[in-house]
């Protein structure tokens, strides 16, 4: 397993390349079991999620090719309609593929997505959308059996605005004759890039992005080429370390209006930004001022930039509370953080943080993907060595890291063990 070694606390410079986002490629790969045409996707990041996806495509019998951040799909053999446990367990979103081949081929067996470090991660949302549907759901041994003569359009409200039932449940639409409308859906700007590329394939999909989404399936579609959308999550992991520790970080290959809730908070801490059409420069204020934060559906502030704004008010000038609303266990990196030095309580749902002047180097691990991103921040400030252990967290959702932040003066390295 690999680390991290970082030694900080580092001076960070200069323009850093956001890569494409993760969340919104693993939807639109998963889009292509709704067709058996070509179906390509650019500027896809080279991530292990990314490879898993790949091995559960060509598991199912779909032809792919991953290079130079370009995915082709192609389909020369009928596919296999099921998704088994050993790699719907390494990505909890493989449960995508379950919508698109519903639609596709009326029935799809897959396993139950494991819970994860930051919770149960019930399906219960994507399922009860698929009843509305008409598909018979079983329940079998850890797996889910979807059953289905006929699908029919239907109004489907989510108790909760799930951004991955939203997603699966959209895909399924857009081979149903009719219109189906998906009510308090999540409305991520990954939701709105899955509806493009829907549209490219000959669905009719309105409102992706907003709370109502509207879509007149086909009975057959279409290929296509799309380029994903820059990745807003790792955009606003560097902005908040660019406010920790830049002289001056200009964040490149950036949404500016995916970001506003962190561009929001980081200008209430005092930390500079200018705002350009698609990128961002960041320059750190030597006093943090604590800001208090609460974790909502977009377009609130993400649960995905949680832990790294943990670290961030780790160092403020007074206390602040962190309020996580999204996942039940999202604080695995508090402990991590304490151990740096960091002053830090959880009661319930809510973390309450005094600022410290210092944080000292220490060995710590990743629970989870932004758990170990907040970890890097908090290295990156850190007096001394800060070792992360469990890097492979990481290295799901953050392309190249250690090259990116070791070309803005960050001397991180990564050991193998
Ligand atoms: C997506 O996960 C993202 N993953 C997550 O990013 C992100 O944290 C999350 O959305 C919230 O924004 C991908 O897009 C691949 P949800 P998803 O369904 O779709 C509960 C990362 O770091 N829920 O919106 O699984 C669930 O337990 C990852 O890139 C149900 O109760 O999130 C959670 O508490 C981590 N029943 C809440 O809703 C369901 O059927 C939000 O989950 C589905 C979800």
């Amino acid at each position: 397993m690999d680390s991290f070694i970082i030694e900080g606390p580092g001076k960070i410079n200069g323009e850093i390349n956001v890569s494409g986002s993760k969340n919104s490629a693993l939807a639109i790969l998963f889009a292509s079991i709704l067709t058996d045409e070509k179906c390509v996707l650019n500027g896809v990041p080279e991530l292990s999620d990314i490879k898993t996806t790949y091995e559960l495509l060509s598991y199912c019998g779909k032809s792919c090719f991953f290079g130079f951040n370009r995915f082709e799909i192609s389909e020369s053999s009928k596919l296999l309609t099921e998704a088994p446990y050993d790699l719907v367990r390494k990505m909890r979103a493989s449960v995508l593929i379950s919508g698109p081949m519903l639609a596709r081929f009326k029935s799809v067996k897959f396993s139950m997505p494991g819970g994860c470090a930051i919770g149960v991660r019930p399906i219960d949302i994507h399922l009860e959308g698929f009843k509305k549907f008409g598909a018979d759901v079983k329940l079998d041994g850890g797996y889910v059996i979807l059953k289905v003569k006929k699908l029919k359009p239907a109004v489907i409200k989510l108790k909760f605005p799930s951004v991955g039932a939203t997603e699966n449940l959209m895909m399924t639409a857009s081979l149903i004759e009719g219109e189906t409308v998906i009510k308090n859906a999540a409305c991520e700007p990954e939701i709105e890039d899955l509806g493009e590329v829907l549209n490219k394939m000959g669905a009719v999909v309105s409102g992706a992005g907003t709370e109502e989404i509207k879509i007149k399936g086909s009975k057959k579609l279409r290929g296509f080429e799309h380029k994903v959308i820059p990745d807003r999550i790792e955009a606003g992991t560097f902005l908040i370390l660019g406010a920790m520790s830049a002289q001056k970080l200009t964040v490149k290959n950036v949404i500016p209006q995916h970001l506003t809730a962190l561009i929001e908070k980081l200008k209430k801490t005092g930390a500079e930004l200018i705002v350009n059409n698609d990128e961002i420069k960041v320059c750190s204020n030597k006093h943090i001022k604590p800001i208090n934060l609460k974790t909502e559906p977009y377009p609130g502030y993400p649960t995905d930039l949680q832990s790294q704004w943990m670290a961030y008010m780790s160092l403020a000038e007074g206390k602040s509370q962190i309020e996580e609303n999204i996942f039940e266990n999202r604080f695995m990196h508090v402990a991590e953080l304490i151990r740096m030095g960091a002053d830090i309580e959880i009661k319930r749902n809510t973390a309450y943080i005094k600022g410290v002047k210092k944080l000292i180097g220490a060995t710590v691990m990743a629970s989870d993907l932004r758990a170990g991103a907040g970890l890097i921040i908090a290295g990156a400030n850190a007096y001394g060595t800060t070792k992360i252990r469990r890097v492979y967290h990481i290295d799901r959702g953050y392309e190249k890291i250690e090259q990116k932040l070791a070309s803005v003066g960050l001397n991180i390295k990564r050991t193998e063990e």
